[in-house]
């Protein structure tokens, strides 16, 4: 198994997760594609969203979706805070350092975010991000990734994931999963900028539940 693609759900193995990060230096990536999606759609939930909110993202990487909003955003900097957890401590860290360049109250936590322990304190948040996750996680996963964001929620919350179309294409079942979680779709951008990549923005409409730590929720394997 090569590290570039990780394992498989039967042998997982993690890719090299700094080194990922490099496909956001080129702007012709499918990457960046997806990454100038996610921006958009967090620009766009910030225009409609007004007051002090918090952002809570899951295996959150050097956090380049929230922390390039608000790097671009100077007057949102001083409503918007929020944690982010991520499992590599170099990733950790370089989100850190552009954390305190921006000045934003922002923390970084180093755990397994497939675990709900680790949400404790950091949520409930407005704003959730899912990137970068469902691609890596068995079908049966994300299923449960979706039904328990709700615990992640505030009232109204909108929670943004991301899972491109590849084999097979569980876009449709995504979809689906957070509509019966409780969920309105906001939007589904598919094929963006040509690539197979998807963004998809989820409202809670439902009541938000209580977290109950201590569950497991998802493995990435690759
Ligand atoms: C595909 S990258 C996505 C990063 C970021 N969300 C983005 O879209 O740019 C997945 C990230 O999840 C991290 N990760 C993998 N397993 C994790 C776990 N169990 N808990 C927290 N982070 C994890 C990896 O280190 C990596 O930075």
């Amino acid at each position: 198994m090569s590290q570039d693609q990780g394992g498989t759900p039967e042998e997982p193995g993690l890719r090299d997760y700094v080194a990922w990060h490099d496909a956001y230096q080129d702007p012709s990536s499918s990457l960046s594609a997806r990454l100038r999606q996610v921006q958009a759609q967090i620009s766009a939930w910030l225009d409609r969203t007004p007051g002090d909110v918090r952002v809570l993202s899951s295996c959150a990487g050097q956090g380049h979706d929230i922390l390039g909003v608000l790097e671009d955003r100077a007057y949102d900097r001083a409503r918007v805070s929020g944690a982010l957890i991520e499992l590599d401590p170099t990733n950790a860290a370089a989100a850190r350092d552009r954390i305190a360049r921006l000045g934003v109250a922002f923390d970084v936590v180093e755990a397994d975010a497939g675990t709900t322990s680790a949400y404790a304190g950091l949520v409930p948040a407005d704003l959730v991000l899912l990137s970068g996750i469902m691609g890596n996680i068995s079908p049966d996963d994300i299923e449960r990734l979706v039904r328990v964001s709700r615990q992640f929620c505030a009232p109204d919350a909108t929670v943004l994931w991301t899972r491109g179309a590849q084999d097979p294409d569980l876009g449709p079942d995504i979809r689906r999963w957070f509509t019966q979680a409780g969920f309105d779709e906001v939007a589904c951008d598919e094929w963006i900028e040509g690539t197979g990549m998807r963004v998809g923005v989820e409202q809670l409409t439902a009541a938000p539940e209580p977290l109950v730590p201590g569950r497991q929720i998802f493995t990435f394997y690759r």
